[in-house]
């Protein structure tokens, strides 16, 4: 099981990178990432929540895990739908956050085969907030800047927490 960065750790706003090689060892990090995701009692966990800076995540919107490598969102809809999220690297922090409601996308999986797909609703909400984890972006940077301003507290406490981790 990795040890998930909580929030304050630089690598969540980082950009990530590309995944080159599909070897074993590639797919040894996303089943242990997978375990750490359903330990966490998470739905989605992305590469640089677990310390590596590579363009990849899982999810599992309760068909079982799916594995994402080198993600493209080719496109949005334009209909929005706003839902509450959370996020394993912002514990006890939920807020509505405004995703679009089906997104059409691009993937590899763990042997580099490529796939297109189209999600709706949860897996699409899901993937969209995975997605941003590799751009660095969180799902509190989508939330109005009154309700950032009142979760400052929590985010600071968090930061210690993420502080005190990375020494251990
Ligand atoms: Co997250």
């Amino acid at each position: 099981m990795y040890r998930i960065r909580i929030y304050g750790d630089p690598i969540l706003r980082k950009k990530a990178k590309k995944v080159e090689v599909f070897d074993d060892n590639l797919n040894d990090i996303l089943e242990e990432m997978i375990e750490t995701m359903y330990l966490g009692d998470g739905v989605g966990l992305a590469a640089p929540q677990v310390g590596l800076s590579l363009r990849t995540f899982v999810m599992d919107w309760g068909e079982g895990p799916l594995k994402v490598i080198n993600p493209e969102i080719l496109g949005f809809s334009e209909e929005k739908v706003i839902d509450e999220e959370g996020c394993l690297s912002l514990p006890d922090i939920f807020e509505d956050v405004e995703r679009s409601r089906w997104i059409k996308v691009r993937f590899q999986d763990e042997k580099g085969n490529v796939h297109e797909r189209t999600f709706e609703d949860y897996p699409a909400r899901i993937f969209q907030h995975e997605y941003d984890h590799l751009d660095g972006i969180l799902f509190i940077d989508r939330i109005s800047a009154v309700k950032r301003v009142a979760l400052k507290p929590k985010l600071l406490e968090l930061m210690k927490r993420s502080r005190q981790a990375s020494k251990r």
